[in-house]
């Protein structure tokens, strides 16, 4: 097996300006301090001998040393939204092994916030129950519901209960997906853009990701176009087709951009370009979220003799869209150079699990 890439342990000394305020100097959007700066871009030398096609990623694994991953940069910009508007306390939801939710659970934490999660189920793995360890180790108080469709009430109750208990509560959307969470990835697209200039990268085929809640796409997007970087997004989709589409995408985008807007108004109303930007692969899929297929298996399986630990839900699926597109292409055309996002931490869970309970019986539903 090959060394594993660099850890997230480096040392990280939160940046104090982004790219979106130094190329726009009049915005003032809150933000709290969390990614240290650019993740790095890296030709995998290794990927790219067994691919035969030039794979680069785009280190999010390593946005914080606590618990990387692609929330964290979401959350910069919605937690500094929930204390602007003087929350205490954040309610948000996701599936049982919610990476968004255990970031959240951590960054809520670390910035005095009280973190309650509605859960709805998902199928059992060991990579599910220790993020949900984690979010107990962390402090959140978890809600379980046993579908989807209960969320929004389970919410509201959970909202009206804590305002009644004099909380100052906030809700963060599935995924931190909305037009505040995307500011973290229009972040990133300027950031990659950037990067691909100065490390003198020719350009790539196609920048691929996860498509889940779409914030991370959305973001990207518009990052990617307000920096004249018009590289095609592989959208891979990894959650449930009509939970997410092209609207959805859309009111993300637009959302992200009006709030810019709002505040500097030369930050350019760009949504026909970024939505023009990205499409949506449906072959990864499966029989749904959380459930690998064989291709997922596979990637998961090169990606390990690699150093690049891929999960079932996101990332597997992910990188297997990125395989296919090298070996079948896309519309006829092999890919030759991709970036994949790596939206993974690789941060050990261990110390967040640390002093953790074990999961009460009341949460057994969770997974399934
Ligand atoms: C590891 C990982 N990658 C990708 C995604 C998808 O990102 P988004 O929800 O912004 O589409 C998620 C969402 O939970 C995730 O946890």
């Amino acid at each position: 097996m090959a060394e594993p890439l660099r850890s997230s342990t480096d040392p990280h000394v939160p940046s104090k300006t982004t790219l979106l305020e130094s190329r726009w100097p009049k915005l003032a959007l809150p933000r709290v301090g969390l990614v240290a700066g650019p993740t790095p871009l890296e030709r995998h030398e290794g990927l790219t001998r067994a691919t035969g096609a030039e794979i680069w990623l785009k280190r999010d694994d390593l946005t914080h040393p606590f618990y990387g991953g692609n929330k964290v940069r979401k959350l910069e910009r919605l937690l500094g939204d929930a204390i602007a508007q003087g929350a205490d306390t954040i309610i948000t939801t996701g599936a049982a092994g919610s990476h968004h939710v255990l970031a959240t659970a951590v960054f809520g934490k670390k910035h005095g916030l009280a973190v309650h999660a509605v859960l709805v189920p998902q199928p059992a793995s060991e990579h599910v129950t220790l993020d949900l360890r984690a979010m107990l180790g962390q402090g959140a108080e978890l809600h379980p519901v046993s579908y989807f469709a209960s969320v929004p009430a389970a919410t509201a109750a959970l909202l009206a209960k804590l305002k009644l208990r004099g909380k100052r509560p906030y809700v963060i959307p599935p995924g931190g997906s909305n037009g505040t969470g995307a500011l973290g990835y229009v972040e990133a697209g300027l950031e990659l853009a950037q990067q691909m200039l100065e490390q003198r990268m020719p350009e790539p085929d196609a920048i691929v990701v996860a498509l889940g809640s779409g914030g991370t796409v959305a973001g990207l997007a518009v990052g990617l176009a307000a920096a004249g970087c018009l590289v095609p997004i592989h959208a891979v989709r990894v959650t449930a087709r009509g939970l997410v589409g092209r609207a959805f995408l859309l009111a993300q985008i637009r959302g992200a951009i009006e709030r810019l807007h709002a505040s500097d108004d030369r930050f350019p109303r760009i949504s026909g370009v970024a939505s023009d930007l990205y499409r949506i692969d449906e072959d990864e899929l499966g029989e749904g979220y959380g459930l690998p297929t064989p291709r997922t298996r596979e990637a998961m399986r090169l990606g390990d003799e690699h150093g690049l630990h891929l999960d079932a839900t996101y990332t597997g699926k992910t990188f297997a869209g990125a395989l296919r597109l090298v070996r079948e292409g896309h519309e006829g055309k092999k890919l030759k150079r991709l970036v994949y996002v790596h939206t993974l931490s690789s941060a050990p869970l261990r110390p967040l699990i640390e002093g953790a309970p074990s999961i009460p019986h009341r949460l057994d539903k969770l997974l399934t």
